[in-house]
This record gives C-alpha cells, sequence and structure tokens, in this order.
C-alpha cells in the first residue's frame, strides 16, 4: 500500500496546483512542445526521417499536425484513414462540436483523440459499465463519450485541478442531455481519493476508471484504484507508450516534459505487468492505453 499522502507530498502537489491551472502555452504545430506538469501535450510520434514531409502533408490537408496524429502509429495516411473511415463518420455531433472548441484552445494536445475517445466508448458498452470515474478531465471529451456510452443511469465522478477547462465543454455535455449522468469533483485527484477510500460505498464500487493526469502518480494512483474498482471491474491508465519515447535511442531530442516523465511511465507499465491483481492488455491506441482488470 503507497503511503503518500504524507506532508512532504502534499506540500509539493500544493506547490503545482498553481502550474496545474495555468500551464505554460501548448506549442503550435510543427513547435517544440511546452510543458505543463499536468498532462504534458501529447505530440505527434512519427518517424525521424519522414517526420518533416508528414508535416508538410498535414499543412496541405489542412489540419493540426500535432493535434491531427495523436496515434503511436508511424503513418500519419494510416491515422488519417482510420480516423476518416471509421471515427468522424460515427463521432457524435457533440463530440464533433467539443473536439472543435478543443481545438481553438492553446492546450489542445492535451485532448483525449477521436479514436480513443471510440475505443472507450465501445469498450464501456462492452463491460456494461455503469459507475465510473475519470481522473484528468481538460475539456471533457474523453468524460463526453463516457457519458454518451453509459446507460441513463449511469454515473461518472470526473476529478480535475482546472474547473476553466471544464466549463469550456460543459455546455456542450448539458445540451447532449448528459448532465445528470456527471459529478465534477474540482481538485487535486490523491486527496480526493484517499476521501473516498474512507466512505464504504466507494469501496469496490466501480466498474470502469480512466486516469488520464498525471504520469508521475500513476503508481500512487495504482494502489488506491485497486481498492474502490470492483473485481472484474477494468481500470484504463493513458499515455502508457509515451509519445514512442519508451523505445527510443538516447540522442533522439524529445522535449523536456517527454523525457521528465518517461522514468514514471517505465515504472508504472513494469509495476502494472508485475501485478497479480490484475490481468493487462497495452493497446496501442492514441498515446496507448493500459487497460487493467481487476481479478483480485
Ligand atoms: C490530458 S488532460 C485530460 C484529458 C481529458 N481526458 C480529455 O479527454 O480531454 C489532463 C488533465 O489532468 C488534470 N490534472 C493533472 N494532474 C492533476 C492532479 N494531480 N489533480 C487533478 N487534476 C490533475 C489537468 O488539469 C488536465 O486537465
Amino acid at each position: 500500500m503507497c503511503t503518500l499522502t504524507s506532508l512532504t507530498n502534499l506540500v509539493a502537489w500544493i506547490s503545482r496546483v498553481q502550474l496545474l491551472k495555468d500551464p505554460p502555452l501548448a506549442p503550435k504545430a510543427g513547435e517544440t512542445a511546452a510543458t505543463t506538469d499536468c498532462d504534458p501535450p501529447k505530440t505527434v510520434v512519427v518517424s525521424h526521417e519522414n517526420g518533416n514531409a508528414a508535416h508538410e502533408q498535414d499543412k496541405k490537408k489542412g489540419r493540426h499536425a500535432a493535434v491531427g496524429h495523436k496515434s503511436v502509429l508511424q503513418s500519419d495516411a494510416l491515422y488519417q484513414y482510420i480516423l476518416e473511415t471509421s471515427v468522424y463518420p460515427r463521432e457524435s455531433p457533440y463530440q464533433k462540436e467539443l473536439r472543435e472548441i478543443t481545438e481553438k484552445h492553446p492546450w489542445n494536445l492535451m485532448t483525449t483523440p477521436p479514436d480513443e475517445g471510440q475505443f472507450l466508448m465501445l469498450l464501456l458498452k462492452l463491460i456494461n459499465a455503469k459507475n465510473t470515474m475519470e481522473l484528468g478531465v481538460y475539456t471533457g471529451y474523453s468524460l463526453l463519450s463516457t457519458a454518451l456510452a453509459l446507460p441513463d443511469d449511469g454515473k461518472i465522478i470526473a476529478i480535475d485541478i482546472n474547473r476553466q477547462n471544464y466549463e469550456l465543454g460543459a455546455p456542450v455535455i448539458e445540451k447532449a442531455g448528459l448532465n445528470h449522468k456527471i459529478d465534477f469533483r474540482e481538485g487535486l485527484i490523491l486527496p480526493q481519493l484517499d476521501d473516498m477510500l474512507l466512505e464504504e460505498k466507494y469501496i469496490d464500487f466501480f466498474d470502469f476508471i480512466f486516469v488520464d493526469a498525471d504520469k508521475d502518480n500513476y503508481v500512487n494512483y495504482h494502489e488506491r484504484l485497486l481498492k474502490l474498482v470492483k473485481v472484474g471491474g477494468v481500470i484504463g491508465y493513458d499515455n502508457t507508450l509515451w509519445n514512442g519515447s519508451l523505445v527510443a535511442p538516447e540522442d533522439v531530442p524529445y522535449p523536456k516534459y517527454v523525457r521528465h516523465y518517461r522514468p514514471f511511465v517505465l515504472e508504472l507499465n513494469q509495476v502494472l505487468a508485475a501485478d497479480d491483481r490484475i490481468e493487462i492488455s497495452q493497446i496501442p491506441v492514441g498515446d496507448g492505453i493500459t487497460l487493467c482488470r481487476r481479478i483480485k
């Protein structure tokens, strides 16, 4: 059991709050990414030989290069094919509207890509999820996707330190008639999880938990989430392929935030692989999502 509720760590988290609330601007397409301490932009990963060509191709298509390709797929054209063939035609008008609102936001690299949203929706239906939790909301693309997939009496506890960004997407969620499913809780994730652990009703409660927040805390979240998710329920950790950087040679000039979080993601992947309380599968959708089904 992890005990990172120590005063020292609380002080560290509190010192990060301001940064979480007001992270520096995300990069424009083609620029080196600026970092937010919360969930750094998920940059385009193209092979280093064809990166510039792919970027030029993106520009011709009139899409934002960085946001347009959040997949670890090495072929930009193939990713575009997936979006145009299987994702956009099935995306709801509310998701499209929220995606377009988010595209105008300076930190838009943080959003869940639409193919991952579609994957989450199918998964939630496959497991008949009803009670879910989302850690890391931003403008709410994955939250809206979850709300669309849940039954009418489904519920989502959604936690984020930044209410302002959530409020950008909230009118779309309201227009979709999904407000009744959402319990947005503003604040830091870890103390809120600790509070939930004190309430009996949340023990073994959730069918699904989506974790898309601060990568350096995922291992700390994991111990807590294993008590909150029910046996047979699923936790999905986002960004577990971390821009492809996990297997890249040392000299690849990744932005600072990629290099900073890389060891935490490497550690998480090892922790999950060694944990006999879960069955896992690491899915190369988006920036990688590892599904963990609690078995004990
Ligand atoms: C990648 S974004 C979430 C993207 C979102 N799932 C979507 O679909 O757009 C990460 C979010 O986590 C939040 N966050 C990061 N660390 C946090 C923490 N320790 N406590 C609360 N929120 C945090 C940030 O404010 C940010 O909105």
